[in-house]
């Protein structure tokens, strides 16, 4: 019963500095900001499933919130509805990409938010922390057939006419 004691009052402690903390912030402070710029998470995400995601796709390319969203240069913060960075809309395409693929080919449910459970692919699925992934076949699987079904030849496309 050493372990459990030495738990308990720690944490009983954290939770009354927080619940003391939080009785002392002025309403506006403790509100999460509105979201106001959803164009594919369902606009009653709560806010810290949001930000859990974000993170989630942040560890996921190997970047910082930054990658895909714009400073506001008057203000120096960080302007997150802004979608002035091509980043946010190639991240819109890739989450409406996954959650297709997770739908028509893992049989995905969707969640009580409406939102495609990642069950088959993630973002790290293909990224593995690299924000750009090379497509490219490796080298040395290039049979004297030519590359594998679904491969891209070497040099590019095939020459037009060819037998592929
Ligand atoms: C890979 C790109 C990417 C990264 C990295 C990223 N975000 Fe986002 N974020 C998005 C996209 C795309 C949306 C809009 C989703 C939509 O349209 O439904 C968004 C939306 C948001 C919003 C809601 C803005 C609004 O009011 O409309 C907030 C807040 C946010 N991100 C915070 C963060 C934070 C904090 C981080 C770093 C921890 C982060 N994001 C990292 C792509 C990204
Ligand atoms: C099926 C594989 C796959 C999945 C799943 C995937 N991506 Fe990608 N993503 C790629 C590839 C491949 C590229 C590079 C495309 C190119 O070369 O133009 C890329 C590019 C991107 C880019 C553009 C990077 C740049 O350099 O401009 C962003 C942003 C991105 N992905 C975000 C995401 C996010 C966020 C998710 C999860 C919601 C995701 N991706 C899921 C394969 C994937």
């Amino acid at each position: 019963m050493h372990l459990k004691r030495k738990f308990l009052v720690p944490l009983s402690l954290l939770a009354a500095i927080s619940i003391s903390v939080a009785a002392t912030l002025p309403q506006q402070e403790r509100e999460p900001p509105k979201l106001v710029n959803l164009k594919v998470f369902p606009k009653n995400i709560p806010y810290r499933v949001l930000d859990h995601t974000m993170d989630e796709w942040s560890a996921s390319l190997g970047v910082r919130c930054n990658f895909c969203h714009a400073r506001n240069d008057a203000t120096g913060k960080m302007d997150f509805p802004s979608d002035a960075k091509p980043e946010k809309t190639a991240a819109r395409h890739m989450y409406l990409m996954m959650s297709k693929i997770n739908k028509k080919y893992f049989d995905a449910k969707k969640d009580s938010l409406g939102m495609v459970i990642t069950a088959g692919v993630n973002c790290y699925t293909c990224h593995r922390g690299d924000s750009h992934p090379e497509v490219k076949v490796p080298e040395e699987h290039h049979g004297p057939g030519g590359p594998p079904p679904g491969g891209m030849p070497p040099g590019g496309a095939p020459p037009a006419g060819g037998k592929g």
